[in-house]
């Protein structure tokens, strides 16, 4: 699968995209991440790719052509695409809409900046995907998000035990339920004992099993509560 972040920061994931999981599966040919200057698409000296709103107000307003041009130049017409613009103003993202994406070969991901996007250039995306109720500075790390959610569904990207935990949970990832490791029983400054519960250290896999379902990340009842 191929992802395509079309930005005027092209350089700041860098670092992040060598590292783990995403550095793997680039290496391993399952993920290629192009990163794309928008200036390189821009048409004057100045490589300029916003300008003042019409109508007047404040900020700038990223302008259509430079995007257009972007997404024709990148589109691969062999490949089934899917270009989405990031804005607060999307469709929230969810891991429904993840899943959903994994069938494209080729996704193109416009990060806005500024104060907008030249609306015109909802002609040419096929949506706009928010990553939740609260606004960044730019499309950026939605688009990344978005690369993470979508990569780790792609087979082999996740190793074999990375991938049989997240079967358990990835229809529905409110489902994810609480994890410990060593040590069995933590003491801080003098604090309570804080224990593993018993449960996990019974060796009975079906109840434990069973307690794992209960287990709800965002429920402020815990499982052993309820056991
Ligand atoms: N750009 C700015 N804020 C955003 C958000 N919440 N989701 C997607 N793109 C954005």
């Amino acid at each position: 699968m191929q992802f395509n972040i079309i930005t005027i920061f092209p350089n700041i994931f860098d670092s992040y995209l060598k590292e783990s999981i995403l550095g793997r599966a680039q290496k391993k040919g399952l993920v290629e991440i192009n990163m794309h200057n928008l200036r390189d698409y821009t048409s004057d000296k100045h490589r300029t790719v916003d300008d003042s709103p019409y109508g007047g107000g404040v900020g700038m307003v990223m302008m259509v052509e430079p995007i257009v041009r972007a997404i024709k130049d990148i589109k691969q017409s062999d490949k089934t695409t899917r270009t989405i613009l990031l804005t607060p103003r999307g469709e929230r993202f969810t891991q429904q809409k993840a899943q959903a994406l994994t069938r494209y070969d080729q996704i193109i991901l416009i990060a806005g900046r500024y104060e907008g996007v030249d609306e015109r250039v909802a002609e040419f995306i096929d949506e706009q995907i928010s990553i939740g109720d609260f606004v960044l500075n730019g499309g950026e790390l939605a688009a990344m998000a978005i690369v993470e959610a979508v990569s780790r569904l792609i087979p082999g990207v996740l190793g074999k035990d990375e991938s049989s935990r997240e079967e358990s949970f990835s229809d529905d990832p409110s489902r994810e339920y609480p994890q410990y490791t060593r040590p069995e029983a933590f003491v801080a400054d003098g604090g309570p004992e804080l224990k593993v519960p018993e449960i996990l250290l019974s060796g009975n896999h079906a109840e434990i099993a069973k307690w794992r379902k209960r287990g709800r990340k965002h429920s402020t009842e815990h499982p052993q509560g309820k056991a």
